[in-house]
């Protein structure tokens, strides 16, 4: 069984993220996110992406709380989401987080997406939330390249990280860009494509090649670009095989090919339509 602890990066804030974690969105709340966490405990995954809009913190932290896998050994990354945005209601909005998580604090908080006129003093709550240690890390998701800009220019602390859709066929690679400049780690978000893209023939032909499933060769293929991961999955037996990405490489034909894939698939909200 691969230990998955051993696979992490370093954030600016000094803490080290698990590259693979378990996403929980649209996973059920009850027993089937308590059943997914625990499964992927199990396994080695140290990472578990929840958010207050998927409605299963709750779950997240009960699966944590029963796991024989101490606390801290576990990254927690939860959101602030849209409606709770401003700095006052985020204040309110993380202490609700960390009771429906049963926690003392968070590894990683989020704003979940750049909500116009809100996200600087959104941000400003999330800077004093990490300055009280109660988010040991602290970062943004769907910022493209105009939102981290604003952001740069506004921030005291540059964002720790951007979680945003990434795969093969939609490689942002300016906001990655921009995030390598800044030494904001990119955690890619649907990194199986939403189930959009596991028949397609090229990544299929590499799977072949290598031996490995679809799933794990989209997945490797993020490992090996330096980012972090978030499949979602509610089956035991994917959540094994989603963490199972240790233990074979993709050769440069294989990168190249999957490189070339880039066609601007966005599965869920576009945040370049976010002004
Ligand atoms: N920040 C944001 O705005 C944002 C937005 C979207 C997602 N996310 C994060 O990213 C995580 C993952 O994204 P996602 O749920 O959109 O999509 P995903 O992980 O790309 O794909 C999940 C889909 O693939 C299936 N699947 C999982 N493993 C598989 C395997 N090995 N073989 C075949 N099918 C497999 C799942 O079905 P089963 O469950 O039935 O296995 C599910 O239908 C979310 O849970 C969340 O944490 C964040």
């Amino acid at each position: 069984m691969p230990d998955l602890t051993d696979t992490t990066l370093p954030l600016l804030s000094g803490a080290r993220i698990p590259q693979v974690g378990l996403g929980v969105w649209q996973t059920p709340s009850g027993a089937t996110t308590r059943q997914a966490v625990a499964a992927a405990l199990d396994v080695g995954y140290r990472h578990i992406d929840t958010a207050r809009i998927y409605g299963n913190e709750v779950d997240v932290g009960v699966a944590i709380r029963e796991s024989a896998v101490a606390r801290e050994a576990v990254f927690v990354t939860t959101k602030l989401w849209n409606a709770d945005q401003g700095y006052d209601r985020a204040l309110n909005a993380f202490d609700e987080g960390l009771q429906r998580l049963g926690l003392d604090y968070v590894d990683l908080y989020l704003i979940h997406w750049p909500v116009a006129g809100k996200r600087l003093d959104s941000w400003r709550a999330l800077e004093r939330l990490h300055a009280e240690g109660r988010a040991r890390s602290i970062g943004v998701s769907n910022f493209l390249v105009p939102h981290l800009e604003e952001l740069l220019a506004g921030a005291r602390q540059v964002p720790a990280v951007n979680q945003i859709e990434l795969t093969p066929f939609l490689q942002r690679r300016e906001t990655r860009a921009l995030c390598a400049r800044h030494g904001i780690v990119v955690e890619a978000y649907s990194p199986l494509t939403h189930g959009r893209r596991l028949d397609h023939p090229v990544v299929k032909d590499v799977a072949r090649r290598v031996g490995r499933s679809v799933a794990q060769v989209l997945l490797r293929w993020g490992l090996q670009q330096g980012l972090v991961v978030l499949p979602k999955s509610t089956k035991p037996a994917r959540i094994a095989e989603n963490g199972a990405l240790y233990d074979f490489t993709l050769d440069e034909r294989a990168m190249k090919e999957l490189d070339a894939l880039e066609e601007g698939l966005v599965t869920g909200w576009d945040p370049a339509e976010q002004a």
